[in-house]
C-alpha cells in the first residue's frame, strides 16, 4: 500500500508537469479502482441501514477510521494472529458462510473441538449480547479475548505467546504502514490494544441489510417477494406459531416482551434436549447455568439472529441441527426429542422449557413457506462485499 501512495503523488505531479494532467488522472483512477483498497478514512454512515440509527459508531473508546478497519480487515485474515499459524479469525468466520465456518462445531489451532457452533459475525453493534450464553459481553472489543486467549479449548492459542506473535506484524513492512496509518503519532503502535480495537473496528462493520425480505421491505412494487415467502412471513407473525415473540426486531434477535416490559431477558430454552427427565443439557455446555448458577437456566441461550441462514447451517448453540426442516419439526411438537445416543430425552417435556414453545401443527406446504420465509432473510450481496473480503486475495 504504501508502494501505491507513492507511485500515485509520482504519478500525479509527474503528470502536472508534462501538462497531461486529465489522461493521467484517469490512469490513477483506474490504479485505484484495480488495487481495490480502501485508503483513507471513510464515511462509515453512508453504509449504515437508514431505518437504523446507531451511536456505537461513535464509541470514545474505539474512535472509527477507515485506517483502523483496514488494520483490522488484514488481522482478521491473518494465521499469524494463532499460536501456531493456522487460524485467523476468518478460520472459523468465514465471508462465504456469513462469517460462519460450516461446521457443527468449530476447532481450534490445536485441534481441539470448541463446545459451540460459530456465529455470523453481521450486525453486532445491533446485538445486545454476544455468544449463545454469557450475558456479560456486550462488546466485540472484549469478546474477542475469548478466541484469542482461551485456553479451554484453545481457539487461537495467543496465551503466554502475546510477545512472540506481535513480533511477527513488527517485523512485517506492510503491517509497519498500517498499524502507522490507523494509529498515527503512536511510538509503538503495533501492541495488542490496538490491534484489539482495529479487528473490533472491521468486524462492527460488517452489516447484512440487502436480504430479498429487507429489499421488499424497502420498495415492495421493485422487489415483491414470492407467495410462498409471504405466506411464510404470515405464519412467521402468527398467533399459532409465535416465532416473533422470541425473534424480533431488524435481526430476529430481540423478544418482543422485552420490547414490552423493558425486561432484558434475551435467553429461552426452546426444549432441545432433556436427558435426565429434569431438564438436563449435555454436560459440556448447559447454557446460561454455567454463568449464573441459577436451576432455572439450564438450557436457556440466547436467541439467535436468524439472517442467513441460508449460508449459515448447522443451527442451534451446538450445531445439532442439520436442517431448518429439523429445526422447525422441533418447534411444531412443542420440543426436540433426542431418540438415541447419550443425550437421549424428551424435550417437549423439560422442565425449563419456555411455555412460547408449545407446539403446533403444519402441512408439508405450509411448513416449506415457513422456510422461504426465513430463505428470504438471506443476504448475498454480503458474502460477494468486497470490503469484507480477505485483502490477500
Ligand atoms: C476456533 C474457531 C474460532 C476462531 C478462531 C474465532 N472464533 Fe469467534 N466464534 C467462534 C464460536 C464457536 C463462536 C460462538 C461462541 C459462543 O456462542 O459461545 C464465536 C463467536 C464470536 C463472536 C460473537 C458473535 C455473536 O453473535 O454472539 C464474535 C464477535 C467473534 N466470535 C469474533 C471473533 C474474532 C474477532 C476472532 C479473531 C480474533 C474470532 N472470533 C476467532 C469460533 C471462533
Ligand atoms: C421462546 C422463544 C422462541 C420462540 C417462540 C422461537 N424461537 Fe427460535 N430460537 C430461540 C432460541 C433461544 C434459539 C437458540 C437455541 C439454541 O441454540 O440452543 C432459537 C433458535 C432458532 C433457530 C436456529 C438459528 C441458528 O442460527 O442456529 C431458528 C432457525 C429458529 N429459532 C427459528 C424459529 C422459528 C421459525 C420459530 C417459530 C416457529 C421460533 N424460532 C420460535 C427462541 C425462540
Amino acid at each position: 500500500m504504501k508502494f501505491r501512495f507513492h507511485t500515485e503523488s509520482r504519478l500525479k505531479s509527474c503528470c502536472q508537469q508534462a501538462g497531461i494532467l486529465i489522461p493521467c488522472l484517469f490512469i490513477v483512477f483506474m490504479l485505484n479502482r484495480c488495487t481495490g483498497h480502501t485508503t483513507g478514512p471513510d464515511d462509515f454512515t453512508k453504509w449504515l441501514p437508514a431505518s437504523i440509527p446507531d451511536t456505537v459508531y461513535l464509541d470514545p473508546s474505539n474512535v472509527y477510521t477507515g485506517y483502523k478497519r483496514e488494520l483490522g480487515r488484514y488481522l482478521f485474515y491473518d494465521n499469524r494472529l494463532s499460536v501456531n499459524n493456522t487460524r485467523s479469525c476468518s478460520s472459523c468466520h468465514a465471508q462465504i458462510f456469513s462469517f460462519t465456518d460450516s461446521y457443527t462445531r468449530s476447532s481450534g489451532a490445536m485441534g481441539d473441538l470448541h463446545q459451540r457452533n460459530s456465529r455470523p459475525l453481521i450486525n453486532l453493534v445491533y446485538n445486545r449480547y454476544l455468544t449463545a450464553a454469557d450475558s456479560t459481553l456486550h462488546f466485540p472489543e472484549t469478546q474477542m479475548d475469548g478466541p484469542l486467549f482461551n485456553e479451554h479449548p484453545p481457539e487461537m492459542g495467543a496465551r503466554g505467546h502475546e510477545q512472540q506473535i506481535m513480533d511477527r506484524f513488527k517485523n512485517d513492512s506492510i503491517y509497519i504502514a498500517l498499524y502507522a496509518k490507523a494509529y498515527p503519532g503512536e511510538k509503538d503502535p503495533v501492541n495488542w490494544k490496538n490491534s484489539k480495537l482495529a479487528i473490533a473496528t472491521f468486524i462492527k462493520t460488517i452489516i447484512s441489510s440487502d436480504a430479498p425480505y429487507d429489499r421488499y421491505r424497502r420498495d415492495s412494487i421493485q422487489y415483491p417477494l414470492p407467495a410462498p415467502a409471504i405466506r411464510g412471513r404470515q405464519l412467521f407473525f402468527s398467533g399459532k406459531l409465535k416465532c416473533y415473540q422470541c425473534h424480533g426486531g431488524n435481526d430476529f434477535s430481540t423478544p418482543l416482551q422485552t420490547v414490552q416490559q423493558r425486561q432484558p431477558d434475551f435467553y429461552f430454552n426452546t426444549g432441545l434436549y432433556n436427558i435426565d427427565g429434569k431438564g438436563g443439557y449435555p454436560s459440556y455446555d448447559r447454557g446460561l447455568i454455567d454463568l449464573t448458577r441459577k436451576k432455572e437456566d439450564e438450557g436457556k441461550y440466547r436467541v439467535p439472529v436468524l439472517r442467513n441462514l441460508l449460508f449459515t447451517a448447522p443451527y442451534y448453540h451446538d450445531g445439532s441441527a442439520l436442517t431448518l426442516e429439523e429445526v422447525i419439526l422441533g418447534y411444531e411438537q412443542g420440543g426436540r426429542i433426542v431418540k438415541n445416543g447419550p443425550f437421549a430425552g424428551d424435550g417437549r417435556i423439560n422442565p425449563f422449557k419456555s411455555p412460547l414453545v408449545s407446539g403446533f401443527s403444519l402441512t408439508d406446504t405450509e411448513r416449506r413457506d415457513l422456510i422461504s420465509f426465513l430463505y428470504s432473510l438471506s443476504d448475498s450481496v454480503l458474502i460477494n462485499n468486497k470490503n469484507y473480503a480477505n485483502p490477500y486475495r
